[in-house]
């Protein structure tokens, strides 16, 4: 199939493209670089032997947008673009509103405009709120969002579904990441982090590099075997071969459908910290700190709907997941980012 995969260049989309040529698909590249680099082109084309289209296009830009679809016949289109720092849109909700809806309608608009009805689309766990037990189900539906990011996936899925219901044609597969770590065993592709890291394993990877000093584990007093949050960890090229298998779904089905990529297991803030020591031979200071506001005590997957709808299962364990991340973060230094 020829796919359009808006965010190809970043940490999710490049490991999918991979992936993608990798079972013999052609992959077209679009994104606007605001966090990431035309870099990851090389390195794509190092890992796989194939060098994808790259278009640096703005998806709030309808006239470069529709150049991309002229220029191409897509059959299918996977859209990871978008704005992901949940306190950042707490602060600018606007901009996150406008990146994340704006500019996926007009995505969604050119699609329509060129026939392309199958998507598959980047949602998150957080839609599922605080108001659910774990494991989270697809069943339970949306939740109520505690931020304006969660809010845009939460829309975003609700504007795909009514998209799906008002043309049978259409196939749409909303893929529900829980938290995905990790990076390609060939250490050239990976998270690069910007600036001070919100999310758990760049974090700890800067504080095994020295870049920092210790960890903050955010409390200790949460109803979970050690009193740190537990979540479901996903290594990425796990995530990346979902989505060859929902796009391949999606197109041999019609309709919409929610699915959850996790691997069902949680663990908490600890034993990651404790796993991460393992894969880089060394202690890892911490201080365990004030609970973060808006976290939640525990989050992981039920994954029976993406094992028996996809024939998907996450394979490689936490152990390899931070071993890949340390690979990749000690050779950050040895990379044209
Ligand atoms: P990322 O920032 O590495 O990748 C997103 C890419 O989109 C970047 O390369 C960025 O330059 C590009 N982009 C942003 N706005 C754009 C625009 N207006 N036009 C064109 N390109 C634009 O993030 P990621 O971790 O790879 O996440 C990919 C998707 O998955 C996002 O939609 C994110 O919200 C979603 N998601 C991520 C996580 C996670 O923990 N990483 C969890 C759940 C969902
Ligand atoms: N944590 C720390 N110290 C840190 C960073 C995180 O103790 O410096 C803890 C958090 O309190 C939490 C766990 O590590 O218990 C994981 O935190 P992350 O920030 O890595 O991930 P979250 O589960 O909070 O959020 C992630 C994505 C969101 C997405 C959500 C969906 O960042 O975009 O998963 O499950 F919405």
């Amino acid at each position: 199939m020829k796919i359009l995969v808006t965010g190809g260049t970043g940490y999710i989309g490049s490991h999918t493209c991979v992936e993608l040529i990798g079972s013999g698909h052609e992959v077209v590249i679009l994104d606007n670089l605001y966090n990431s680099s035309e870099n990851v082109i090389d390195r794509i084309e190092t890992i796989t032997g194939v060098r994808p289209a790259f278009y640096r296009t703005d998806i709030l830009d309808k006239e470069g947008l529709e150049k991309v679809f002229q220029e191409n016949d897509f059959e299918a289109v996977i859209h990871f673009a978008g704005y992901k720092a949940v306190g950042e849109s707490v602060a600018i909700p606007l901009t996150y509103y406008e990146n994340n809806i704006s500019g996926s309608i007009n995505l969604y608009q050119m699609m329509k405009k060129y026939g392309v009805r199958n998507l598959v689309f980047s949602s998150s766990a957080t839609v599922y709120g605080d108001d659910f037990e774990v494991p989270f189900k697809e069943e339970y539906g949306l939740g109520t969002t505690t931020n304006p990011y969660g809010t845009s996936k939460k829309m975003n899925e609700m504007i795909i579904t009514d998209m799906d219901n008002a043309d049978p044609e259409r196939s749409s597969v909303l893929l529900r990441y829980f938290n995905p770590i990790g990076a390609h065993s060939s250490g050239l592709i990976g998270e690069i982090p910007n600036g001070i890291p919100n999310n758990l394993l760049p974090y700890v990877a800067q504080v095994a590099s020295g870049q920092r000093e210790y960890l903050r584990v955010f409390g200790n007093d949460y109803d979970t075997p050690d009193g740190t949050g537990v979540r479901d960890y996903v290594h990425v090229v796990d995530l990346a071969r979902a989505h060859v298998k929902a796009i391949e779904y999606a197109a041999e089905h019609t309709g919409t459908e929610v699915i959850n990529i996790g691997t069902g297991k949680g663990y908490s803030v600890m034993q990651i910290l404790k796993a991460y020591e393992k894969a880089c031979g060394k202690e890892l200071p911490y201080k365990v700190v004030d609970r973060r506001p808006g976290d939640i005590a525990v989050c992981y997957a039920d994954t029976k709907k993406a094992e028996e709808l996809l024939g998907f299962k996450a394979e490689y364990d936490i152990d390899r997941m931070c071993e890949d991340s340390y690979r990749f973060y000690a050779n950050l230094e040895n990379i044209d980012k």
